[in-house]
């Protein structure tokens, strides 16, 4: 089964998807990342990031492969090079593409096919619209200043402060969930978690109840 965990930057999605996983023994894919490739390689090939026929062009000309957490372009390791400031408006500037959406989606759907069709799949729109049937949906929030205090704890942010990671966020934000194209959004069946003032075992202990409480579920209407 898919368990979706989506939710805009700064929640700790990655955290608890990671740990969600491991507990569960289930594949973790963060979507975030094949946008991120995505806009790697625009910005490798000089494509404006605003036509969204070229950009979808360059990321068909290349191989974008994700094993075990890495991620590589045409064999070669970019996961590091994902990470910078660049690559992070880049990847919200392509993902407003919807030729492009389709084609990022078509990689993550196969990725799940191709590890047995369970994971827990982290992003914006897991639950919304890549993977609308998921039986569990988590959408993880939590207040501006707790999200950006979160992230300038993370090696990314360097010395940037805390009022800049904060204005970067909203902007994201504010791209992410204005798009026409599968907007950030919770799906009308998630369970919403504002993990504000949770620890991060808080929140795993959270979805692996909703986790738990689903798998029984599916048991007693004997669901797959
Ligand atoms: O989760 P992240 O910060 O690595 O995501 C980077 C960008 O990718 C995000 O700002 C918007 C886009 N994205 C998306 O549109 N849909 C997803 N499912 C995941 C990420």
């Amino acid at each position: 089964m898919v368990i979706a965990v989506d939710g805009p930057g700064g929640v700790g999605k990655s955290t608890v998807a990671n740990r969600v996983a491991e507990a569960v023994g289930l594949p973790h894919l963060d979507t975030g990342s094949t946008y991120r490739a995505a806009g790697l390689v625009a910005l490798r090939s000089g494509t404006p990031l605003d036509d969204g026929t070229a950009v979808l062009a360059a990321i068909e000309s290349v191989d974008i492969q994700i094993v075990e957490g890495t991620v590589t372009i045409d064999g070669v390791d970019v996961t590091q090079a994902l990470r910078t400031d660049e690559v992070t408006k880049a990847s919200s500037a392509v993902a407003i593409h919807p030729d492009v959406r389709s084609r990022i989606v078509a990689l993550q759907r196969s990725w799940v096919e191709d590890h047995g069709g369970s994971a827990v799949v982290e992003g914006r729109d897991i639950g919304t619209v890549v993977f609308p049937d998921a039986p569990v949906k988590i959408y993880l929030t939590a207040r501006p200043e707790v999200r950006a205090a979160r992230r300038s704890g993370d090696a990314e942010a360097g010395n940037k402060s805390t009022e800049q990671i904060a204005a970067e966020l909203a902007a994201r934000d504010h791209t992410d969930s204005s798009r026409k194209a599968s907007p950030l959004r919770p799906a009308d069946d998630a369970d919403i978690i504002d993990t504000s003032d949770l620890s991060i075992d808080e929140v795993v202990r959270v979805v692996l109840e909703l986790v738990e409480v689903t798998g029984d579920r599916r048991q007693a209407t004997g669901s797959s």
